[in-house]
């Protein structure tokens, strides 16, 4: 009788189980396993220019002996952005061998931090977030996406084969209120209608720049503020004498 129920049991938790491998193994259309290629492997030539040279010892004098490895992030980053906004594995050794760390652990960051880009990339990194908030916020970041696919001809880790754009879906990136948006490169375009949108692929093929930020037509606002105005902190402010006791 014990023996039968024990058995259920485990057979009850058996069928629990869910296998880690059920989680998505890409990110932006890529693997998070490294395989070396031609363009990407340890003999990739990879050397900071002298001027990022210069920045990487400022960078590393801002920790203490023996915490240099706290640099990791702002080097790996002047790295990618010096190489075309990707990091190949030879900058992360140079990284590793700058800093004394091991590789591995220039690796767990370099992996860990999905603005890391580990394989090439276009001119224009395009980053669209497609968390709940974008997706239902406005037009919806699926009527953004589908414009974004259809106007460079790419999908979701594509790049156009003039190299200028790559398409990537993304979550949040923390401009919900602005819902939906974009990244490219360092900007965030936001408030995205599909003309938004259509408009700000045109101007970058025409070498423009596009102003980036909210992109609201005529009352646009300047950040994350009501759309009809600021409901709360609306007069100047009066200045830390305000509010003091004349006698104190
Ligand atoms: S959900 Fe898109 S920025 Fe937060």
């Amino acid at each position: 009788m014990l023996s039968s129920f024990y058995r259920a049991v485990a057979s009850a938790a058996k069928q629990q189980v869910r296998t880690i491998s059920c989680s998505a193994r890409v990110a932006g259309g890529h693997s998070f396993v490294h395989r070396d290629t031609p363009d990407n492997n340890p003999d990739t030539p990879f050397e900071f220019t002298p001027e990022n040279l210069k920045r990487c010892e400022t960078i590393i004098a801002n920790y203490p002996k023996g915490h240099e490895a706290a640099a990791c992030i702002p080097l790996l980053d002047l790295a990618q952005r010096q190489n075309n906004n990707w990091l190949p594995i030879s900058a992360m050794h140079k990284v590793s061998e700058m800093l004394k760390m091991p590789r591995m652990r220039v690796y767990e960051v370099a992996t860990f931090y999905t603005m890391f880009n580990r394989q090439p990339v276009g001119k224009y990194f395009v980053q669209i977030c497609t968390t709940t908030p974008c997706m239902l916020g406005g037009v919806g970041s699926d009527v953004i996406l589908d414009e974004i696919r259809e106007n460079l001809g790419i999908d979701i880790g594509g790049t156009t084969e003039d190299k200028m754009f790559t398409l990537a879906e993304v979550e949040c990136l923390g401009a919900c209120v602005n819902a939906p948006m974009v990244q490219i490169n360092d900007d965030y375009y936001e408030d995205l209608t599909v003309a938004d949108m259509k408009r700000i692929l045109n101007e970058l093929k025409q070498g423009k720049k596009p102003k980036a930020g909210p992109q609201s037509g005529q009352n646009h606002r300047f950040a994350s503020e009501p759309k009809t105005g600021l409901t709360a902190l609306s007069e100047p402010p009066t200045g830390p004498g305000f509010g003091v006791r004349a006698d104190l």
